[in-house]
């Protein structure tokens, strides 16, 4: 079977590391999710607030167990090929919301089946992005998101990338971005991480 005559449909996780109604990186990656279900991918949006998820401490786990929300997470990235994620920058870091859920990830074991967190994200792609209202678009943090995902959770990270400066100008009425230029980077990280999951289940077919 080549990638382009799969079994099923490729299927994509796209996260924000920023929950709050208005979050230009909500905004970013809706577009990214749409330019992927252009492609033929079927994509979940996930919102980590919804998962409830305390500030990691491994004594609230032991008193009260893995939170179903990182349990949930988990169940996601077992069921899915790849990911899009947008996170802003906090301070040259990404947000503590991204890294706490992830963190929690990382700590859920395998069960009834299915891997453990970090089982659940290995070899699977995701394409980075990042918007802020300022001049650097949030590059800063995206090297660490970067080795984070790829050192600890093993994700193949696509080299494309793109941090949106400005972002509360760059889109329009459509929701689309007013620069070509950007776009074309967003439309050619989303191609990326498409292929690269057609690949993935080419290879396990
Ligand atoms: C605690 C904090 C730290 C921030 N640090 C940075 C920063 O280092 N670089 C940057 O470009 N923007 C920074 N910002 C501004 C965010 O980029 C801006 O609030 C952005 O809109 C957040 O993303 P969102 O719109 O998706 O929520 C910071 C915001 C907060 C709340």
């Amino acid at each position: 079977m080549t990638a382009s005559n799969l079994s099923r449909p490729v299927r994509l996780l796209a996260i924000s590391g920023s929950s709050r109604q208005g979050s230009l990186n909500r905004q970013l990656l809706g577009l990214a999710a749409r330019k992927a279900q252009a492609l033929g991918a079927e994509v979940t949006q996930v919102d980590l607030r919804e998962l409830a998820l305390p500030v990691y401490d491994d004594d609230w786990a032991a008193a009260h167990g893995k939170p179903e929300g990182a349990i949930k997470l988990r169940a996601l990235f077992a069921s899915h090929d790849g990911l899009l994620l947008s996170c802003p920058e906090y301070n040259a870091l990404p947000t503590p919301l991204l890294i706490n859920s992830f963190d929690w990830l990382s700590t859920v074991p395998a069960q009834d089946e299915l891997p453990g967190g970090t089982g659940a994200t290995s070899g699977k792609p995701v394409g980075l992005m990042a918007a802020s209202p300022g001049a650097l678009g949030g590059l800063r943090a995206l090297p660490i998101v970067r080795t984070y995902l790829s050192t600890n959770f093993a994700m193949v990270v696509v080299p494309e990338q793109l941090g949106l400066p400005h972002a509360d100008q760059q889109f329009d009425e459509a929701h689309g971005l007013v620069k070509p230029d950007l776009d074309k980077v967003l439309d050619r990280l989303v191609a990326s991480v498409v292929r690269q999951a057609r690949w993935r289940i080419a290879e396990q077919a």
